[in-house]
């Protein structure tokens, strides 16, 4: 996998500004769908990609999952390590991205993908590595901004959420890179996000569990 070494170091950048701030960009709560989803899974092994500062992360293990997450910034490492600390939980939080990073073929019972959004070149790199990595049997747990998301964002921009439509999916697109998986939800849907700073307001959303 390579991807462009300026845009991830770009990306990066603007990231680990973001996450600077004393305050958790998206709340210290793991997302609500996650946090509904993970409830009716036997704790095992996860993978949190693009766990930014790791919210989603710590919860699972305070949960009792044995925790991998990973991510291209630095400052979201650091945020997490302390709310790990705080709450007294340990996981394996590495920085980088799957052009530097490796995990094993069928190592994980969960993925979960939580606003985890990537440009077009290395969306299907990415999931396709995702797939690999689920044990069969396990579960893909998923919310990210659809493409329906841009006009939401635009008339109310505290809701966040990429501006570039390229970096957004769309459920059939979901659907095309965990196709063959059996299917417990999968929609866009409008809802209202009260995640942190940076995530209020009326948004469109894919959630997608599902399981290998
Ligand atoms: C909106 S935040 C979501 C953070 C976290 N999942 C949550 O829900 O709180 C998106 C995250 O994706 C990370 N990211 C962006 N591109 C990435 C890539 N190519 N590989 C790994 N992480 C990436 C960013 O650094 C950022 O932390």
């Amino acid at each position: 996998m390579t991807p462009s070494k300026t845009a991830t170091a770009a990306q990066a950048a603007m990231w680990n500004q973001r996450y600077c701030a004393e305050e958790y960009a998206y709340g210290e709560a793991p997302n609500a769908y996650f946090e509904a989803q993970l409830k009716k899974l036997k704790p095992g092994k996860i993978l949190l990609p693009a766990e930014g500062e790791g919210r989603n992360a710590v919860f699972a293990a305070k949960s009792g999952w044995t925790v991998s997450a990973f991510d291209i910034s630095t400052e979201g490492q650091k945020k997490a390590a302390r709310l790990a600390r705080e709450q007294g939980v340990t996981m394996d939080y590495r920085v980088g991205g799957l052009d530097t990073l490796r995990y094993q073929e069928e190592e994980f019972d969960a993925v979960a993908l939580i606003y985890a959004h990537f440009s077009p070149e290395l969306k299907s790199e990415y999931h396709g590595a995702f797939r690999k990595y689920l044990k069969k049997g396990g579960t893909v747990i998923l919310e990210l901004f659809g493409k329906n998301h841009l006009k939401y964002n635009r008339v109310d921009p505290e809701v966040g959420g990429p501006k570039d439509i390229d970096m957004l999916c769309s459920a059939d697109e979901i659907g095309t890179y965990y196709s063959g998986f059996e299917v417990a939800e999968l929609e866009e849907k409008v809802i209202r996000l009260s995640e942190g700073p940076c995530h209020n307001g009326i948004g469109s959303v894919v959630r997608f569990t599902g399981r290998k």
